[in-house]
């Protein structure tokens, strides 16, 4: 039987264990339901007994309200910098210059990802997190310890053996993608001003005062630099191996290259396959692996000789403004687009790009004609990220934002809230009845065969269908007789509408367009209420009660079936079979086809999406993986599945299969 001690340590460790398979590894081994369970026991025997309290324990990671101002930290070694090159001839040059100071000596480089977000010294004592410092000016940074304890993957407590007794490790706190998007949208709905990148987002949360608003945000950190004394290994590359081992992440770009070969294919290779990253890179970072002749080649004032950064082309481009237009969504939401003299932006031409809302546009200060900078933000959608007021034209106004709907002319309404100009004629505004129109018969919703984009245009101008309940009275002779339809594509239609019949109610939800009622939250609503009409019903309070479910859900929810024109739209819908209840299988297991099996899924796809995919693992009794490894059973493999993950499968021979296998496999 443990001790009292004993119990509270076997938890920690376990949780620790936990923390780095979900964390680092990708790869949890236990649900969340247990894992939450296991951190409640532990808090509640560390309640109980705090004598044996550690600063470290794992419950400590949530954070805590208290607010101080930073300690500083003399850096026992400065935080230099790296010197930058844009082009691989001047890598090559790199390569030859450390060539020649080690007089022909035998050298390998290590290869690795420029992350960018901002630097970070832990240092360790007796595998222990003892302090966190920032860069700050290189000489000494701030204390941010009790920030950097909440980002569950590093390593409080190492683990494996062999770690130097006293050492420092630096690396690279990062706000990945995802968690990127979602605090800038939640900032853009509180009215916040956004973040322009994720590195301000990750420094600006680093500094925060608050660690338990820093362990809501996400951080994540990646680690590349070992430093002190008795390291493991004479080599770079062997060392972060090994810190590996002890429990840091460290990226699977990190590679040891022969030659300039090796360096050029490197560079050619991760230029485009760093925007399938789940974190923002800005270049890649070449390092001599052996410690010794880092010594040898030493430093210059600012930073080694030793490494050299090779930053990626900045894909930005300056243009010229033609005009702002304002578009209607369908929620009546007002979005400016700015409307440029195109331009080539890696790759493709880029004619318009978002402004987002009135905000942005005063930040940005734009006026008519201004010659603006196109950036891809999160690489695929073009946005404005500044102006070269430089080249202004003289008595060039700013950009006003309408006042009156640009489609039907309605004076807008700036809702308390939000951000943005809505125009408030629901119902009677064209581009917001179409959209609507549109989202209902959209992939993830109704998923209606037959009927895109223009068609759903077509049928309304048409005066087919006014509303969404007036696509289930369409008839084949009302659609034959459009222009460019026949008998073939009236058919396509009706037995789209016949098979979205079976559309699952929590998608029926969704394509409503009841305000804030995304994807996720119409889920949730969905099965909480398990029916149209339990949510009708529902109170505001039985609402927020829900996970996730905050009062501005609530109140739009209410206000919706409040609302005849939906509650008649709804009842139309029921009459015509569409599904108003989950069903009764939903939340079980459709099938164990998948039991036991590991499955790993990476690339693009056209049949489902990611999710979809996950979810049908999940339902079919199999487990999703982030990561391969030897217990992957297989991978399901889209399009551009990254070179990396693919080597890696062969390595290890798990095999790779494409959508329709997967889908027969899973079929009935
Ligand atoms: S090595 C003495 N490796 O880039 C060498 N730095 O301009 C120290 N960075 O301050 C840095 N990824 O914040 C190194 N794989 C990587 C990196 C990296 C991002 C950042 C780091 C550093 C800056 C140097």
């Amino acid at each position: 039987m443990d001790t009292i001690e004993q119990e509270i340590e076997r938890l920690r460790r376990d949780i620790e264990q936990y923390n780095h398979e979900y964390y680092v590894l990708n790869s949890p081994t236990v649900s969340d339901k247990e894992y939450d369970m296991l951190m409640k026991k532990l808090e509640q025997l560390e309640l109980q007994h705090p004598e044996y309290d550690d600063p470290l324990s794992p419950s400590h990671r949530v954070g805590s309200d208290l607010t101080k101002g930073f300690e500083q930290w003399p850096h026992e070694r400065r935080m230099l910098s790296l010197g930058n090159t844009y082009s691989i001839e001047e890598v090559d040059e790199f390569v030859h210059r450390c060539s020649d100071a080690l007089s022909g000596q035998e050298f390998s480089i290590v290869g690795e990802m420029k992350f960018d977000g901002t630097s970070i010294s832990l240092h360790y004592e007796n595998g222990r997190l003892v302090r966190a410092v920032t860069r700050g000016d290189g000489e000494k940074g701030d204390v941010v310890t009790d920030n950097i304890k909440t980002i569950r993957s590093i390593p409080l407590r190492l683990s494996g053996s062999g770690w130097p007794e006293k050492f420092e490790i630096r690396g690279e706190i990062v706000l990945p993608w995802k968690a990127f998007d979602e605090l800038n949208a939640e900032r853009e709905f509180n009215e916040e001003p956004l973040f322009a990148n994720p590195r301000n987002a990750a420094s600006g949360t680093l500094k925060l005062q608050n660690p338990a608003e820093v362990a809501r945000r996400g951080l994540d950190a990646y680690f590349y630099y070992l430093l002190g004394e008795n390291l493991p290994h004479d080599n770079h590359y062997d060392n972060m191996m090994e810190a590996r081992k002890w429990g840091f992440k460290v990226s699977d770009a990190m590679t040891l290259l022969k030659g300039i070969d090796d360096v050029d294919n490197y560079i050619t290779h991760w230029d485009t396959e760093r925007r399938h990253l789940p974190v923002a890179t800005d270049g890649l970072v070449f390092k001599i692996n052996s410690l010794r002749q880092q010594l040898n080649l030493g430093y210059t004032a600012k930073s080694p000789r030793w490494a050299i950064a090779y930053k990626f082309q900045a894909e930005r481009a300056l243009t010229r403004l033609r005009f702002v237009s304002f578009e209607v969504g369908r929620m009546g939401v007002i979005t400016p687009v700015a409307n440029l003299e195109p331009v080539l932006l890696s790759g493709t031409i880029v004619k318009r790009a978002s402004l987002h809302n009135e905000d942005i546009i005063q930040q940005l200060d734009i006026h008519e004609h201004d010659m603006l900078y196109v950036e891809k933000g999160g690489e695929i959608i073009p946005k404005i990220t500044g102006v070269e007021s430089g080249d202004r034209e003289p008595d060039a106004p700013s950009i006003k934002f309408v006042t009156h709907c640009p489609a039907c002319g309605t004076e807008l309404v700036r809702i308390e809230g939000e951000a943005s100009w809505m125009c408030p004629n629901k119902y009677g505004c064209l581009p917001q009845q179409t959209g609507r129109l549109e989202h209902f018969v959209g992939r993830r919703m109704m998923n209606i065969d037959g009927i895109g984009e223009e068609t759903a245009t077509l049928l309304f101008k048409e005066g087919l269908v006014k509303n969404i309940a007036d696509l289930y009275d369409l008839k084949p002779e009302d659609i034959k007789v459009l222009e460019r339809f026949g008998e073939r594509s009236a058919d396509r239609i009706m037995a789209g509408l016949k098979d979205s019949l079976n559309v699952p109610f929590e998608r029926v939800l969704y394509a409503l367009s009841i305000p804030f009622a995304g994807e996720t939250v119409s889920k949730k609503l969905a099965r909480a209420a398990g029916s149209i009409d339990r949510l009708m019903a529902m109170t505001s309070d039985e609402l927020t009660a829900i996970d996730d479910i905050g009062p501005r859900i609530a109140e739009s929810v209410i206000e919706y079936f409040q609302n005849p024109a939906n509650r008649e739209i709804v009842e139309r819908l029921r009459a015509a079979g569409l599904q108003m209840e989950i069903a009764a299988d939903s939340s079980t297991e459709r099938s164990d086809k998948l039991n036991g099996k590991t499955i790993v899924i990476s690339g693009v796809f056209t049949k489902h999406s990611r999710d979809e995919y996950k979810e049908l693992i999940e339902s079919n009794g199999g487990k999703n993986s982030g990561s391969i490894s030897k217990k992957t059973d297989f991978i399901l493999a889209g399009a551009n599945m990254g070179p990396a993950k693919l080597e890696k499968a062969k390595k290890l021979g798990v095999p790779v299969i494409d959508e329709d296998t997967f889908l027969n496999m899973i079929a009935d």
